[in-house]
C-alpha cells in the first residue's frame, strides 16, 4: 500500500489500526466523560476541590433511596417482655410496635427469606437459628451507635438498612488477609503488598491495613512534628500502611484526600476540614464495633461465614457509607423507628471515652 508516497505493508496498517482501537477502548473505559462538577471545599486558592461526575452522582442517588416506612400501629398497651416469651433487648417496646419493627427488620435484612430467616416457624421464641442470635446482638450494636457515637453519626444515626440494604450479608465486609502464607522475597508478600487488592483501590499498598487500624488500634500518625529528624521513628513502611488506610477511607466515602486534609500539610488539624474530626471519631467507632460486637460473634457464625484465616466478618467505613460521603446521603430513618435510638440503656458496651488529639481544633473552612 502507498500512503503519502511511503510504501507500507498491509500488516503494518492492521497493526496501527488495532493499536488505535486498543487506545480508544482504554480511553473510553477508564476515563469519565466530561462535564464534571467541581466543588470547592477549602479556602480560595488552596486547591481543595472535589470532582463529581453527574452520571455517577445520579446512579448513587438512585441506589441510596430509603425504603418507605410501614404504617404506624395503634399501641397494644402491653410491653413486649410481657406479651412474648423470649424478648431480651426490646423488652420495654410496646408489643404492637415490636411487630412493626420485626416487619421492618425483615424488609431491611431478609426480604426474600422472610421471618423464617431468623425464626423457627413452630416456635418464635426459640434461639435455635444463629441468625436470630446475631440479629439480637445487632439490635444492641445499633443502640450503641445511635446512643454513644453521636460524635460520628450525629442525630442522623443508623438502622439495619444503613448496612444491610436488603441483604443478609452487607455488601462491604472484610476478613483478615493471610499475610505470610507464601515465602517472602522481592514481592514483599510478608507485608501483604503488591497484590492488586480492592481494599486499597488496586494500588500496591499493603492490603491488610483494616486489621491493624479498624480491628486493632495501631498508630496511624507517621509525620514528624518538625522538619528535622527529632525522634520520629516512623518508617516508610509504616507510612505505606497509613496511606493504605487513607486510600481505603477515601474510596469508601467516594471522595479524595482533600475532603479531610489540606494536602500541603496532611497532619495539621487546624488546616484540615471538620470532616476529618468526624472521620477521627469514625475510626474509633469502627474499632469499638468490631471488637465489642463482630469479633465476639465469630463462634456464633457458621464456618461458611468465616474468612480464610478463620476470623469472623467485620465492618469498615464502606459498610455504612457504601461509596457516599454520608450514608443514604444523610437521610435519617430514625424518626420513623425512634425505638432504635432509645434502647441505648440496653447496650452493654461501655460508652466511648476517647477524644481527638488536643491540637484538634479545626475551624470550618469558608467557601469563598
Ligand atoms: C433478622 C432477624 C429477624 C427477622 C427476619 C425477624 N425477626 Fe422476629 N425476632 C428477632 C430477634 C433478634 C428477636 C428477639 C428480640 C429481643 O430479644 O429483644 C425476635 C423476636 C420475635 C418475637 C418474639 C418471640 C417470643 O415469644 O419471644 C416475635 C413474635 C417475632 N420476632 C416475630 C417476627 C415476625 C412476625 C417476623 C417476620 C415479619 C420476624 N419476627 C422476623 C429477629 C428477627
Ligand atoms: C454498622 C453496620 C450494620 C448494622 C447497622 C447492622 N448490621 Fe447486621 N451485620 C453487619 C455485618 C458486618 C454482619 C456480618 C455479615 C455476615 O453475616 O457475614 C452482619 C450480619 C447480620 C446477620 C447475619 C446474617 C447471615 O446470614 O450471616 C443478621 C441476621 C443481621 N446482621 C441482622 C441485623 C439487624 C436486625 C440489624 C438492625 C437491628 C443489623 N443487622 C444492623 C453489619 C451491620
Ligand atoms: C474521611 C477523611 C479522610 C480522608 C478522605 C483522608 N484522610 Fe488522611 N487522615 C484522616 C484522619 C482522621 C487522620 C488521623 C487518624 C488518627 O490519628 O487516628 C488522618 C491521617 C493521615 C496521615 C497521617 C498524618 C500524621 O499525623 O502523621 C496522612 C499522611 C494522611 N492522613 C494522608 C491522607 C491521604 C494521602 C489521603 C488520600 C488518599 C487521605 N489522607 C484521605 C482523615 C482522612
Ligand atoms: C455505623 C455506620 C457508619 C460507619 C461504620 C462509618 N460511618 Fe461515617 N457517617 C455515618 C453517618 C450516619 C454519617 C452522617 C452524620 C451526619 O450527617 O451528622 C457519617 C458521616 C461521616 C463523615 C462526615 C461527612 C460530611 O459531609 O460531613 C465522615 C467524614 C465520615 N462519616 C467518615 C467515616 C470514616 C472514615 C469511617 C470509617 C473509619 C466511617 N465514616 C464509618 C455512619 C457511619
Amino acid at each position: 500500500m502507498n500512503i503519502l508516497g511511503v510504501k507500507i505493508g498491509f500488516g503494518l496498517v492492521i497493526a496501527i489500526g488495532l493499536s488505535a482501537l486498543v487506545f480508544l477502548i482504554i480511553v473510553f473505559s477508564t476515563f469519565q466523560r466530561p462535564p464534571e462538577k467541581q466543588v470547592q471545599i477549602g479556602y480560595r486558592g488552596v486547591g481543595m476541590v472535589e470532582v463529581f461526575h453527574p452520571s455517577t452522582v445520579a446512579a448513587e442517588l438512585a441506589s441510596n433511596q430509603v425504603p418507605p416506612p410501614d404504617d404506624k400501629l395503634d399501641p397494644s398497651g402491653q410491653k413486649s417482655s410481657e406479651a412474648y416469651m423470649n424478648v431480651q433487648v426490646l423488652k420495654d417496646l410496646d408489643s404492637n410496635e415490636f411487630l412493626r419493627l420485626m416487619n421492618a427488620i425483615t424488609t431491611w435484612v431478609a426480604p426474600q427469606q422472610g421471618c423464617v430467616y431468623c425464626h423457627d416457624q413452630e416456635n418464635m421464641a426459640s434461639d435455635a437459628l444463629y441468625t436470630k442470635v446475631v440479629a439480637r446482638r445487632m439490635l444492641q450494636m445499633v443502640a450503641n451507635i445511635n446512643g454513644n457515637w453521636t460524635t460520628h453519626v450525629g442525630t442522623v444515626g443508623v438502622t439495619c438498612y444503613t448496612c444491610h440494604r436488603g441483604n443478609p450479608v452487607p455488601q462491604n465486609i472484610w476478613f483478615n488477609n493471610p499475610r505470610s502464607s507464601e515465602p517472602h522475597g522481592l514481592s514483599q508478600d510478608k507485608l501483604a503488598k503488591n497484590y492488586a487488592s480492592p481494599v486499597v483501590d488496586m494500588s500496591s499498598l499493603p492490603n491488610d491495613v483494616l486489621s491493624d487500624y479498624l480491628d486493632h488500634s495501631d498508630e496511624i500518625r507517621v509525620i514528624g512534628g518538625s522538619a528535622l529528624p527529632d525522634g520520629n521513628r516512623h518508617s516508610i513502611k509504616q507510612a505505606e500502611w497509613t496511606y493504605g488506610l487513607m486510600v481505603h477511607m477515601s474510596e469508601s466515602l467516594g471522595v479524595n484526600c482533600v475532603f479531610c486534609h489540606n494536602s500541603r500539610a496532611f497532619s495539621v488539624w487546624d488546616q484540615s476540614t471538620p470532616q476529618r474530626v468526624t472521620a477521627w471519631y469514625g475510626i474509633r467507632m469502627v474499632r469499638d464495633l468490631n471488637t465489642q460486637y463482630l469479633d465476639p460473634l465469630t463462634k456464633t457464625f457458621p464456618a461458611y461465614r468465616l474468612g480464610p484465616t478463620g476470623d469472623g466478618p467485620k465492618l469498615e467505613c464502606g459498610t455504612c457509607h457504601n461509596g457516599v460521603y454520608k450514608p443514604l446521603f444523610g437521610v435519617s430513618m430514625l424518626p420513623d423507628y425512634p425505638e432504635l435510638a432509645s434502647i441505648s440503656q440496653t447496650a452493654s458496651a461501655a460508652a466511648p471515652s476517647a477524644a481527638p488529639p488536643a491540637e484538634a481544633a479545626p475551624t470550618a473552612p469558608a467557601n469563598q
